[in-house]
């Protein structure tokens, strides 16, 4: 018998991200198509905190069951942690043209110094927890790679000599940001066998 989570997200990326850290300790991970929830969370926040919470609660309203929302961003050193927590709506458009945008911006930037940040709230019986991670990397002087999604063709990591785009699913799912705020959550479902 599987133990059911919902993770609250509308991004096809992110959740088959998490379905690779939370099946394998024994949940079925339920998406919002799965629940026959067709209301979108507003971002309402000025904090990945503050938006992950306000995320959760608002999926809350919907189902019983235990659930994960996350927000995250894209902050680039030069442009002052801009896009951030507006990662997502800093600008129409597809990922491709964000990151063309993103890279227009740094047309004559030396300094391409970037961390993508998360924070996971975990959300069952009124008790909320928050888990955070980070990676820190660079923007690519151009789009690398065709996996993942959103800011992956654009974010290079030095020691890898590649881009998230550039590795598999696994790979990324050892050192992202989500990957580090996933084993937080892991661990504390372990710990109290929730
Ligand atoms: P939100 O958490 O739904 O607000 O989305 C955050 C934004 O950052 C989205 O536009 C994502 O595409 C982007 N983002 C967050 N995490 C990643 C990642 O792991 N790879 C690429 N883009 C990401």
């Amino acid at each position: 018998m599987f133990k059911k989570i919902l993770v609250a997200t509308t991004n096809f990326g992110k959740l088959e991200e998490y379905k690779k850290f939370l099946e394998l300790i024994g949940f079925e991970v339920v998406s919002l198509k799965d629940e026959q929830i067709n209301e979108e969370a507003p971002e309402n926040g000025n904090s990945y905190t503050e938006i992950a919470e306000n995320k959760a609660k608002f999926y809350s309203k919907y189902t019983h069951l235990p659930l994960v929302a996350e927000d995250s961003g894209l902050e680039i050193f030069s442009l002052k942690g801009f896009p951030g927590i507006n990662s997502n709506r800093w600008m129409g458009g597809t990922d491709v043209e964000k990151n063309q945008a993103l890279l227009n911006k740094l047309r004559n930037t030396t300094d391409r110094r970037a961390v993508f940040k998360a924070v996971i709230v975990y959300l069952h019986k009124k008790s909320l927890v928050r888990f955070e991670g980070e990676l820190y990397g660079e923007i690519s002087k151009k789009p690398q790679g065709s996996m993942g999604f959103g800011y992956d063709p654009i974010f290079y990591i030095p020691s890898l000599n590649k881009t998230f785009a550039e590795l598999i699913l696994m790979e990324k799912n050892k050192i992202s940001h989500r990957a580090h705020a996933l084993q937080k959550l892991v661990s504390y479902l372990k710990k109290y066998q929730l």
